[in-house]
């Protein structure tokens, strides 16, 4: 598959800001799924910025931790303070997996996402669907691994502060999205990214999954 190389951050989130941009204008009742972390930061900076009509829009992020929603770390919060209290969206309309994972599926199921973002971890996971995840997943509640427990520890004052548990979309869900762009920024991506898009399809390494989409963008910045 091909890895789109650019020039540094800032051209990623506006790329991927302008696919964003793109979908809403052709269709005002659009469906996105939507990561956290990091990667996404400067993406969501760049919508912030732009004039856009997010009063039909759907939002469905990937996965949130298992810990209070109005924790300062959770991706509730997040969402809120990078991206759904900035824009014209409507609270109702940004979805969180809960507890209820068949009702979270329900509502994803029938009508797939127009486009789907995602960031990748060093461990080749998207969302919270570590190694060894089965291809068929659906939402469900797993356990970190500890490679992800580590790599998330630098937002929390302490490692014992890391939710060991969270809840996320499958893979089967992410592969029913109709469009799939995968965001990857940083030296420490790039090997987990070319495994996963030129080597063996596996389910040691969930990201290598999109091989077998049909329309799936990549973009790297180092
Ligand atoms: P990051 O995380 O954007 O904070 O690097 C990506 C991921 O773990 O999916």
């Amino acid at each position: 598959m091909e890895i789109k190389v650019l020039k540094d951050y800032n051209v990623l989130s506006y790329i991927v800001a302008n696919i964003v941009e793109y979908q809403i204008q052709e269709q005002l009742l659009s469906r996105f799924i939507l990561p956290t972390g990091s990667t996404p930061l400067g993406l969501y900076k760049e919508l912030v910025s732009r004039e856009l009509d997010w009063g039909a829009v759907m939002t469905y992020n990937l996965d949130v931790y298992i810990m209070n929603p109005d924790h300062p770390q959770s991706y509730q919060t997040f969402m809120k303070e990078n991206l759904f209290n900035k824009i014209n969206i409507y609270p109702t309309n940004c979805q969180f997996p809960d507890r209820n994972v068949q009702s979270y599926e329900q509502r994803l199921k029938g009508i797939p996402a127009d486009l789907c973002i995602l960031g990748i971890g060093t461990n080749g996971h998207i969302a919270f669907n570590e190694p060894g995840s089965s291809f068929d997943s659906r939402t469900r509640v797993v356990s970190l691994s500890e490679q992800t427990i580590k790599d998330n520890s630098r937002f929390f004052d302490s490692i014992e502060d890391v939710p060991t548990q969270a809840i996320t979309m499958g893979l089967g869900t992410i592969m029913d999205s109709k469009r799939i762009v995968l965001m990857a920024n940083g030296d420490h991506k790039l090997n987990i990214l070319n495994v996963a898009m030129n080597g063996e399809v596996t389910e040691d390494v969930p990201a290598s999954i999109l091989q077998n989409h049909d329309n799936v963008e990549v973009f790297y910045c180092d």
